[in-house]
């Protein structure tokens, strides 16, 4: 077995990759009182291998979720409030949050505010949390129908990323982290790009070093800009459309996964990429093939642009009016705060929609 990458920054540590658990253990003994957010599936699947692994680890209480994104509410950020006050979790109790991305947002959040705040460690145990929602201090709540509309930038104390969660994934969720495996490959890391190849999500047999590379991907992008000010935004890359896809979905009784949406707004913006950035039409041509290789087209028609064009207005990202997109202006290497006109963006929905090829 590979050694983990261990890194410390002063203010977080990392372990990620095969045997992170073990080397970690240790860190745990600073709490004397712990406590353990999961959802239904990760007590399910994760609990026993996580306790196993962090021998004497002292666990004051259990708080469970529903798995699913609409735990990513205000009832249930209530009960996770509730929860530790009725557990009597002080400041200096420590809240670890075990699970996908929705444990770590919402529980980031209720940790982060909290009696102003006790320390949180994340324990990410889907793809999609390894290589990005449990690094980066992004936390919150969904709130009127709208993605991460309450929530606040705050840092976990260390995130412990062991592969050998995966084993239980099921394959939409898989499939749901290769979105964003694609994307970290795709905004900054052209060797990942190479190393992922013409093959679909199902086809990887060795994702150890995909996921530390992937992870390493993001970690180095948010130690330059914590706070979203300039390159952080590059990792918004397909996000803008992704998100309006999301929400769109979300009102609907057919939600989708954070990653089909995502994989739909990278088609979409790859092609706005190539009209007002240098991409190559050629590049959009492999990044949409590589992409249909592991998504199925979403149910969008014509009809539903002005409503994605309305939910698009509503993103935190929208500053005065002016959609700002982070755009590719090759193949691994992105750009932030471009100018986007409307006209276009719908017409790369149509491209979308439609099967097109850039030209
Ligand atoms: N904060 C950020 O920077 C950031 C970045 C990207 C995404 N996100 C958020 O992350 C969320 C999506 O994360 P996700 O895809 O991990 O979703 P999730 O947390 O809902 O997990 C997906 C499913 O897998 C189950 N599960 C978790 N671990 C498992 C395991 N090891 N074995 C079997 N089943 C397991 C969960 O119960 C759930 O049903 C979205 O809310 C998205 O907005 C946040």
């Amino acid at each position: 077995m590979n050694s983990p990458f261990v890194l410390d920054t002063k203010t977080i540590q990392y372990y990620i990759g095969n045997g992170a658990l073990e080397k970690s253990a240790k860190l745990f003994s600073d709490y004397s009182s712990v406590y353990v957010l999961m959802d239904e599936n990760v007590e399910k699947y994760c609990l026993d291998l996580f306790l196993k692994s962090v021998p004497g680890l002292k666990v004051r209480g259990f708080i469970k979720i529903p798995a699913g994104e609409s735990s990513k509410s205000i009832e249930h950020a209530v009960h996770i409030w509730q929860s530790l006050t009725n557990l009597g979790a002080g400041r200096d109790s420590l809240l670890i949050n075990l699970g996908g991305g929705v444990v770590s947002d919402i529980g980031g959040f209720c940790a982060g505010t909290y009696k102003r705040g006790m320390p949180f460690i994340n324990v990410p145990t889907t793809l999609l949390s390894q290589i990005d929602a449990a690094i980066g201090g992004k936390t919150g709540i969904d709130f009127d129908s709208l993605k991460n509309q309450v929530g606040l930038f705050i840092d976990s104390k260390a995130v412990i990323t062991d592969p050998v969660f995966l084993k239980t994934l099921k394959p939409e969720y898989w499939q749901s982290g290769f979105a964003e495996v694609t994307k970290h490959a795709l905004i900054m890391d052209r060797e990942l790009w190479k190393i992922l190849g013409h093959r679909s999500y199902k086809e990887v047999e060795e994702w150890n070093d995909i996921i530390i590379r992937s992870a390493k991907d993001k970690i180095d992008i948010v130690r330059y800009d914590k706070g979203e000010r300039n390159v952080r935004k590059i990792l918004n890359f397909g996000h803008t459309v992704g998100h309006a896809i999301e929400s769109h979905f979300l009102k609907s009784d057919k939600p989708i996964t954070h990653g089909q949406a995502v994989a739909a707004g990278m088609i979409c913006e790859a092609w706005i990429s190539a009209h007002i950035e240098q991409l190559e039409c050629n590049n959009v041509g492999e990044i949409t093939e590589r992409i249909d290789l592991s998504f199925q087209r979403l149910n969008i028609s014509e009809k539903d642009i002005p409503e994605l064009m309305q939910l698009m207005r509503q993103d935190k990202k929208i500053r005065n009016g002016e959609f700002k997109f982070s755009l590719l202006r090759r193949l691994g290497k992105a750009v932030h705060d471009v100018v986007v006109e409307p006209e276009l963006i719908e017409d790369s929905i149509r491209f979308y929609i439609n099967n097109k090829k850039c030209e």
